[in-house]
């Protein structure tokens, strides 16, 4: 394993894995049509790691694009991250999350395989999950029928890429990510939501910074300790570094395909987390409690075991570093 290639490589998880990458000696290019990004990441990620990275401006579903730049490169791995993310928009505009997040994987698909390109992670998600109560769960707990678009297109690409490898020399890995927050700990790249943000992390950090007046808690009446909903929040930076370990390892796996959740194993409240936010940073947050949120879940968090044994990987960060690094990326926004 050495050249790899990163769809969405310029986004918030794609960013933090580029520079993991390239800080363990792998040679990576970057796909990405800014659709949510920005080309100033490309200079933060360098100046992280004192290497250039070489950044090709294109869509994922431009098979010709991808052809070409499979022709210019031998790739021995590709991180697939390209794809929409926002939930709610989701289920505004689904043909807009099938068509990027499914087609655009299919489109990449066609390519390994004229390229003979065989090494391929995958970015899925704990909302293939939904709301278990087979808590905490394991890769094996049952997937559920989505409760949004983009929630059906990360269980249909799980499908698709299984189908996919069956037949073929191929060997892929689906990491499902629990709840990834915070920024490297430089200051340097972080996350950069569009608009109004639906995430409680960046929430919290704009209401501290002003940008927003105050944070709403969507309901306290959950059957949880506080009231509130809990999940498992993962440092972006321990997200990335799973990363890596899943491409040391994807090649010499028995099995076609192999699925990990990638969480701490720990549970948090809402309010535990603006509780470490205000405690680390020592901040006052303005805060009220307000109606649940349609579609929330109660309460989810990741067995790691499998993840720790067989990729040899564990969360490193607290939620307390998670607190400081997100609120001292926010202060560097303008
Ligand atoms: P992000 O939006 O910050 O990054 C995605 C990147 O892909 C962006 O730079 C965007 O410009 C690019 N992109 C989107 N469509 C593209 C296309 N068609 N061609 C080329 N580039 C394209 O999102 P993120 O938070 O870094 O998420 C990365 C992946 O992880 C996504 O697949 C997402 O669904 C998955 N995921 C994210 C979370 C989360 O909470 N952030 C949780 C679970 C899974
Ligand atoms: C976390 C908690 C909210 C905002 C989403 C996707 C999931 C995955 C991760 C991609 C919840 C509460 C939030 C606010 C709040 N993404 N909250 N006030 O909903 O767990 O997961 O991102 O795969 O698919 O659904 O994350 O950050 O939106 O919410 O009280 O203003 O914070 O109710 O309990 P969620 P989140």
């Amino acid at each position: 394993m050495h050249k790899i290639l990163v769809t969405g490589g310029l986004g918030y998880i794609g960013s933090h894995t580029v520079v993991e990458l390239q800080q363990d000696g792998f040679d990576v290019v970057v796909l990405d049509n800014l659709n949510n990004s920005k080309l100033e990441v490309k200079e933060n990620i360098e100046a992280i790691t004192g290497k250039p990275v070489d950044v090709i401006i294109a869509d994922v579903n431009d098979s010709k694009a991808l052809n070409d730049l499979f022709s210019s490169h031998h790739f021995d791995g590709v991180i697939h991250f390209a794809a929409h993310k926002a939930v709610g928009e989701s289920v505004e505009h689904p043909i807009k999350y099938y068509h990027n997040n499914i087609t655009g994987l299919i489109s990449l698909l066609g390519v390994m395989e004229r390229h003979k390109v065989s090494n391929l992670i995958f970015s899925s998600s704990c909302t293939v999950y939904g709301a278990t109560k087979d808590l905490p769960v394991t890769e094996t707990t049952k997937i559920q029928k989505a409760e949004s678009p983009y929630g059906t297109t990360k269980i249909l690409c799980e499908d698709i890429i299984t189908d996919f490898a069956k037949h073929k020399e191929f060997k892929s890995i689906l990491l499902r990510y629990f709840n990834p927050v915070g920024a490297h700990p430089s200051a340097k790249i972080g996350e950069l939501p569009l608009g109004v943000p639906n995430n409680l992390v960046p929430y919290i950090t704009q209401t501290a910074k002003g940008i927003r007046e105050q944070l709403t808690i969507f309901g306290s009446d959950y059957n949880t300790k506080d009231g509130t909903c809990v999940r498992d929040y993962i440092h972006v930076v321990d997200l990335a570094k799973a990363h890596v370990k899943a491409l040391e390892y994807v090649n010499g796996m028995k099995q076609h395909v192999d699925v990990f959740n990638v969480g701490t194993g720990n549970g948090n409240t809402v309010l535990e987390v603006i509780d470490a936010f205000e405690k680390v940073n020592d901040v006052k947050l303005n805060y009220q409690i307000g109606s649940r949120r349609a579609g929330d879940i109660e309460q989810i968090w990741a067995d790691t075991s499998k993840v720790s044994k067989v990729l040899n990987w564990n969360a490193q960060y607290t939620i307390n570093d998670m607190m400081k690094h997100a609120w001292a990326w926010q202060k560097t926004l303008k």
